[in-house]
């Protein structure tokens, strides 16, 4: 059931999370599905209602940085830098865990993944429920992730009791991932805060190389899947004058050239990476059921937000072609 986010539906959702049950909140990413990250059998329901791999470590959020205190084992400078810059916001850090943490919510790893979310919906439940809330985004594992209330509804509302409605989400594209288990920190997924500002601040950060072990699913290279078949052009002239009719193109930015397609949808008419990221996912799903044989899409440039956005249309396109590596 969707409910706007009056104090009496805040209330329940908060008895909701200290009884061991699930909600699904707005963040200003996407929609989570969250349960107290301090009960394992409440985590445990995140996975059966996800059809989730359990060898997925779950993101905590936290109300504020001393919540985020008890979570972690400890807040070394860098961690300190980063979240007094960028919490509450999209940026999660990857820290040695505490004892509160239960071994289902970071799948057995002595790390726990955490952030403070920047919405108040978000922060309101938090603090209510008066503990950490376990959240990944609110879809079926592997497809495309939920920023409207509509979204978590659509594939999970049977399933979830409450679904607190905080409006479309800001960002539009998960957090940004950032280990800081070695040095120099690594980015696990690139997100809502883009890598130049996290260079900015705290100088030299990892990219993880081709080779690396997928540590976050968001890495497993099938991921924020559509069902419907998604190919990476370079721009639209790519795409032969014969397939358009039958094809949808997705553009983060106008181009002139798009002519003849089943449908164009352009991200950001004036070209602006925030305002793409944030229409993305929706985008994804309006085509994703529409009268298409297949979707092309053009990447954004590889800056800022362009990064996530590309890495999501990277990993959806091959989790809509064939079989998993
Ligand atoms: O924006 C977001 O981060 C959203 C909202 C709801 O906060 N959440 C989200 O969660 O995207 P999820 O579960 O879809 O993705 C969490 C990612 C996973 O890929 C997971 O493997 C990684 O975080 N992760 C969690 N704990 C980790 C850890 N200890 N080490 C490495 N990666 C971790
Ligand atoms: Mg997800």
């Amino acid at each position: 059931m969707i409910a706007a986010p009056t104090a009496d539906a805040l209330r329940r959702a908060a008895d909701l999370i200290r009884g061991g049950d699930v909600v699904a909140f707005p963040t200003e990413t996407v929609y989570g599905l969250g349960a107290d990250a301090t009960n394992a059998t409440a985590a445990a329901r995140i996975f059966e209602i996800k059809a989730r791999p359990s060898f997925d470590p779950l993101i905590v959020h936290a109300g504020g940085l001393d919540m985020a205190l008890r979570v972690v084992r400890s807040l070394p400078a860098p961690a300190r830098r980063l979240a007094a810059r960028f919490w509450p916001g999209p940026l999660t850090l990857v820290l040695p865990k505490s004892d509160i943490v239960p071994d289902i919510v970071t799948a057995g790893l002595p790390s726990v993944a955490i952030r403070v979310p920047d919405h108040p919906v978000a922060l309101e439940l938090i603090e209510r429920a008066g503990t950490p809330i376990a959240a990944p985004s609110a879809n079926p594992f592997g497809y495309v992730s939920p920023t409207t209330a509509a979204h978590v509804a659509e594939q999970l509302g049977e399933r979830i009791p409450l679904i607190l409605d905080g409006g479309p989400c800001r960002v539009g594209v998960e957090s940004t991932i950032l280990s800081l288990l070695g040095e120099p920190a690594q980015l696990l997924r690139p997100g809502g805060v883009p890598l130049e500002e996290l260079r900015a601040l705290i100088g030299e950060v990892k990219l993880a190389g081709p080779g690396d072990q997928p540590l976050a699913p968001g890495q497993l290279p099938r991921h924020y899947a559509p069902r419907r078949r998604l190919t990476l052009v370079d721009a639209a002239a790519a795409v032969p004058a014969r397939e358009r009719a039958a094809a949808a193109l997705l553009l983060a930015s106008p181009d002139p050239r798009a002519l003849g397609f089943g449908r164009v949808e352009v991200l950001s008419a004036r070209g602006d990476l925030r305002e793409a990221a944030a229409a993305l996912f929706a985008a994804l799903r309006r085509l994703d059921g529409g009268p298409f044989e297949r979707i092309y899409a053009v990447p954004a440039e590889e800056a800022g937000l362009g990064r996530a956005i590309n890495d999501r249309l990277r990993r959806a396109a091959r989790g809509s072609e064939g079989p998993a590596e």
